[in-house]
């Protein structure tokens, strides 16, 4: 694990996180209790938080579940670097104590991923990068080439995609003809704001961080059939840049415009995320409204109907689906949990690699690999590239060869969706996929003139 902070441990959560009890450590010394993972190793930057971050795992782990992490050993695991030492390279002094074709986990701030995420690849480790992967198409191709020659799996953490509404609808809007348009919102309290105050608004963005969900989400539902061609972002601010002393947009708006190939025809998009929204009844809003050429799908993840109301901490819809912490007879039972899943598929496609049972590319459907996420990245960054050239359009390029050719075209609307036969379907043939689905580069069009 490389990263310490709130997704990993817990450590520095606000009081009103939905995760003081951390993500990753927590499931990973479940996934070893259950026999699925052996040492763990835990590498951030401060050696001076290390003793508060391990006391905090003693309190979050072993004190709420004493009964699934009995021992010390239970939760054990070698931190770096050493105690009281600051070095922001510890993770490679972790990375020499695992033998080739481990699996490594980073949560670190966006503009740290490549590095590390190459790092990790060269010495022929798999990896599950958190979202954003990296935050430019440039580098992300780079992560694949080099995911593709050293024959390790590289693969995104997105959570979303076990959820189980959100993959329902996602099934659901697959069998309703092209895409048409999607209107989504995500945001956190600005509380948020106090534990990312090391890179909100300096590294990375409310887009990169959040919007990322949903962006991820319709590459997931379509980019097998349709591809991003045009961004254009816009910025709210004011309570960011207040609270942290420096520029940091308050909320971001992608406008995506999409191309299915098999029709030729558009559809339009909109992600919203914020940091500065109010403490409200859930941690964060999540929610969207999508229409197709045969249907629409509503979801509000954040309200399903389970609220929870206490003396202590006042109302709440409460989302267990996420991460299950509630602990039942002094056990972790959140085996079940989205944020849990994500974690286990990745392990245990690694598990499969090690055995000589499976390779990276059998994962290509199941997971959100390095090779299926590009979309996704280049709609992030085109959005970073648009605000920071005043609005423009930004243009996502593909390869020159690769216009919606007749032949593959006349195979798409030939073919039918199950049940409705009126509706041509969107699946593009494969061998049309790699040229016309992969974008390759980025081009600003900001007042008539356009730069690549
Ligand atoms: N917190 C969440 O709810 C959440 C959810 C999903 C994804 N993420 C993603 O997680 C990432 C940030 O992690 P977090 O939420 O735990 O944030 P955080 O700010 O709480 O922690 C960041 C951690 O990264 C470590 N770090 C920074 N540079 C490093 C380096 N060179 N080597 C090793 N460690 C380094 C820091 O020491 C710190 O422990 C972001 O990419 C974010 O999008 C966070």
């Amino acid at each position: 694990m490389v990263g310490t902070g709130e997704y990993t441990t817990g450590f520095g959560a606000g009081k009103t996180s939905d995760k003081s009890a951390g993500v990753v450590a927590l499931t990973m010394c479940d996934l070893r209790r259950r026999e699925l993972v052996g040492r763990l190793h835990l590498a951030g930057v401060n050696g001076a938080k290390l003793p508060a971050i391990r006391e905090h795992i003693r309190t979050a782990l072993a004190g709420q579940y004493p009964k699934s992490f009995p021992t010390p050993e239970a939760i054990s695991m070698s931190t770096y670097p050493p105690d009281g030492t600051v070095d922001a390279a510890a993770y490679r002094v972790a990375l020499d104590a695992l033998p080739a074709g481990s699996a490594v986990v980073i949560f670190t701030p966006d503009d740290t991923h490549f590095d590390i995420a190459m790092e990790c690849i060269r010495r022929g480790h798999h990896v599950l990068v958190t979202k954003p992967i990296v935050k430019t198409l440039e580098q992300h191709l780079a992560l694949r080439a080099a995911a593709a020659e050293h024959n390790v799996l590289v693969a995104v953490e997105v959570h979303k995609r076990w959820d189980p509404i959100y993959a329902d609808a996602r099934d659901r809007m697959r069998a309703l003809g092209d895409f048409s348009f999607m209107s989504a919102y995500m945001s956190q309290p600005k509380a948020q704001l106090g534990v990312f105050r090391d890179w909100a608004g300096r590294s990375s963005d409310i887009s990169f961080y959040l919007n990322s969900h949903h962006v991820d989400f319709t590459e997931w539902c379509i980019g097998d059939r349709a591809r991003p061609v045009s961004v254009v972002a816009r910025a709210s601010t004011g309570v960011a840049a207040g609270l942290l002393g420096r520029p940091c947009e308050d909320s971001i708006t992608l406008l995506v415009t999409w191309l299915n190939l098999g029709s030729g025809t558009t559809g339009v998009a909109t992600y919203t995320a914020s940091w500065a929204a109010p403490r409200s009844d859930v941690h964060s809003q999540q929610r969207f409204f999508c229409m197709t050429h045969g249907g629409e799908v509503t979801v509000d993840q954040a309200h399903r109907g389970y609220t929870v109301a206490t003396d202590a901490s006042g109302f709440a819809s409460c989302n267990p689906l996420f991460m299950r912490y509630t602990p039942d007879d002094g056990k972790f039972v959140g085996q079940h949990g989205y944020g849990y899943r994500s974690f286990e598929a990745f392990i245990s496609a690694v598990r499969s690699i090690q055995a000589g049972e499976a390779v990276p590319s059998d994962f290509e459907a199941s997971l959100a690999t390095v090779n299926g996420t590009l979309q996704g990245t280049a709609i992030l960054e085109a959005g970073r590239r648009s605000l920071d050239a005043g609005g423009a359009e930004v243009e996502l390029l593909y390869d020159a060869a690769d216009e919606v050719r007749p032949e593959c075209a006349a195979e798409v609307v030939g073919a039918a969706c199950e049940g409705t036969p009126e509706i041509p379907a969107p699946a593009a043939p494969a061998r049309c996929r790699e040229v016309q689905l992969t974008p390759i580069g980025l081009r600003v069009h900001s007042k008539g003139r356009s730069e690549a």
